[in-house]
């Protein structure tokens, strides 16, 4: 495993629309051992493929609930209830944090990285980290959902 360098706010590739993971193959694994390897060193929630400058559909999302890193390939958004307000803060733009409304349950659809279709709900904070990362996947992210933007 190795660290990678997580691209920061400015850089154009954090507004690129990713592609879809079609080799589900070693290549994949070690981006997702090296996403993982930088997520915990940088302590955050989730990082993004784009995060590290691979224009892929893959996130990790570790919330520290001791499930540990959740890998999701391709994921899409199925169902959501409820709404959640609270801060939330992003690796690629370091120091920020602003209120952005999220559903408070979501349910997602994704691949693992063998290619193997699952579904997950998760509720607060991992559905939170849900919407964020599967944002960035279309180039969005959290500042053009926030409620204050400071600029
Ligand atoms: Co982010």
């Amino acid at each position: 495993m190795a660290l990678r360098e997580i691209v920061k706010y400015g850089d154009d590739i954090l507004r690129k629309k990713c592609r879809p993971v079609t080799a589900f193959d070693e290549k994949l694994h070690i981006l997702l051992d090296d996403m993982a390897e930088t997520l915990a060193k940088a302590e955050g929630a989730g990082l993004a493929a784009p995060q590290v400058g691979m224009l892929r559909r893959a996130v990790i999302i570790d919330v520290h609930d001791g499930k540990g890193v959740i890998e999701l390939i391709n994921p899409e958004i199925i169902e959501t209830d409820g709404v959640q307000n609270g801060n939330e803060g992003c690796l690629s733009l370091p120091g920020e944090w602003h209120e952005v409304e999220r559903p408070f349950k979501v349910t997602v659809k994704a691949q693992d990285r063998n290619g193997e279709e699952f579904t997950m709900t998760g509720e607060g904070l991992l559905a939170r980290a849900f919407c964020h990362e599967l944002d960035h996947l279309d180039g969005v992210l959290f500042i053009d959902k926030a409620k204050i933007v400071t600029d």
